[in-house]
């Protein structure tokens, strides 16, 4: 069986295990820590699992390795992808997380790691909530099975995001489509930071999808 060799921070929730798990990926320079009172804040009955990506750069932990600002190490993604997903599998298995019932919440190259799962290993997440995502890579499979079908994809994007074009988050809505994700797209006036309106958003958009 695999290690739970990530750092990472779990808090069961107050409703039993048949929750959802809400699992936390933070933005370069994050930690485990960083997103909980987030995921607390869009679901206050869910599970959340916080983890620390792996990659050190200039000391700040990250998901996998990039060679520039948007230019993403592809092998050192696809390993780190597939060794994200054996750790949430892993996880599941020790902490009883339902695996139909885990939901990522990432940010900036959290939201990246959590795009590149879903489009790998689409059995790993029921849904998504994505803030500042990129396109990870670029499928190659078009097998038309859609793997992704009806599942909940919320993309959070900034209109005047420096790091990020518009045309790049509208290309990943689509290819996550093209999966048979039902995908959401909310630009907000904002840049690369998160801003109060669209974490209301979020809430409801996560209440639509996965309130009780
Ligand atoms: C970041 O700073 O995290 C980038 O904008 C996204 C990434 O490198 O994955």
């Amino acid at each position: 069986m695999t290690q739970l060799d990530f750092i990472h921070e779990y808090v069961p929730s107050s409703s039993g295990t048949d929750a959802y798990t809400l699992v936390l990926l933070h933005g370069t320079g994050g930690n485990e820590q960083d997103l909980i009172p987030l995921g607390r804040f869009l679901a206050d009955d869910a599970a959340l699992l916080g983890v620390r990506g792996k990659v050190l750069e200039g000391g700040m932990p990250r998901f996998f390795r990039r060679l520039a600002e948007g230019v993403f190490d592809q092998e050192d993604l696809l390993f780190r992808t597939d060794e994200l997903a054996d750790f949430l599998r892993a996880a599941s298995e020790t902490y009883g997380i339902h695996p139909g019932k885990r939901i990522a919440v990432g940010y900036s190259n959290g939201a990246n790691i959590a795009a590149s799962i879903l489009l790998r290993h689409p059995d790993i997440f029921a849904g998504a909530l994505l803030f500042r995502p990129m396109v990870p890579f670029e499928p190659t499979d078009a097998t038309g099975t859609q793997p992704l079908r009806d599942k909940p994809v919320l993309l959070s994007a900034g209109e005047v995001d420096p790091l990020i074009p518009q045309a790049e988050t509208n290309r990943l809505a689509e290819l996550l489509k093209v999966q048979g994700a039902a995908v959401e797209l909310h630009f907000n006036p904002g840049g690369h930071g998160l801003m109060q309106p669209e974490l209301q958003v979020a809430k409801a958009w996560y209440e639509q999808n996965f309130g009780r």
